[in-house]
């Protein structure tokens, strides 16, 4: 099963989007992995947004992010990467259709709610990153019938 990192940012706990977030992935079927509200430190932050170190929105993305607490959680699923950024939507919200996570609930990029893996190998590594004890895979009956 593909899994996918997504995160309740700072403004998404703050603003009380964390119900929203979670129950969306849950109704379109993706399986609830691992969850837990985190204070990050900066340097899991520096660490997550690493490829972005040398942009200028990089300093003002790390203390945004260092705001408030956020919300970690681990989906799996069919295509769960690429499913997760489609309920997501685009990086700035401008260009996020409504139905979208940012498209619903978020106007300006540097305060865009969510964050969903842009690929398996980025999902897998934030997964470690953010739960360095592991994930346990378990089997959802439910989820199981979807497939066949
Ligand atoms: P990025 O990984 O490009 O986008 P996404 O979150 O959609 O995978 O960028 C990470 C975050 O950096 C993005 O969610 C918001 C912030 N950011 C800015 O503040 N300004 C920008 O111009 C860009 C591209 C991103």
């Amino acid at each position: 099963m593909e899994r996918t990192y997504v995160m309740c940012k700072p403004d998404a706990v703050q603003r009380g989007l964390v119900g929203e977030i979670l129950k969306r992935f849950e109704q379109r079927g993706f399986q609830l992995l691992a969850l837990e509200l985190q204070h990050p430190t900066r340097e899991r932050l520096e660490e997550h947004y690493g490829d972005l170190k040398s942009k200028p929105f990089f300093p003002a993305l790390v203390e945004y992010m260092l705001s408030g607490p956020v919300v970690a959680m681990v989906f799996g699923g069919i295509n769960a990467v690429k499913m997760g950024r489609v309920m997501v939507g685009e990086t700035n919200p401008l260009a996020s259709t409504p139905g979208s996570l940012r498209g619903d609930f978020s106007m300006v990029v540097g305060r865009n709610i969510v964050h969903a893996s842009d690929a398996v190998e980025s999902a897998e590594k934030e997964i470690a990153l953010w739960f360095p004890n592991g994930v346990k895979n378990y089997t959802n009956p439910i989820i199981q019938q979807f497939v066949y």
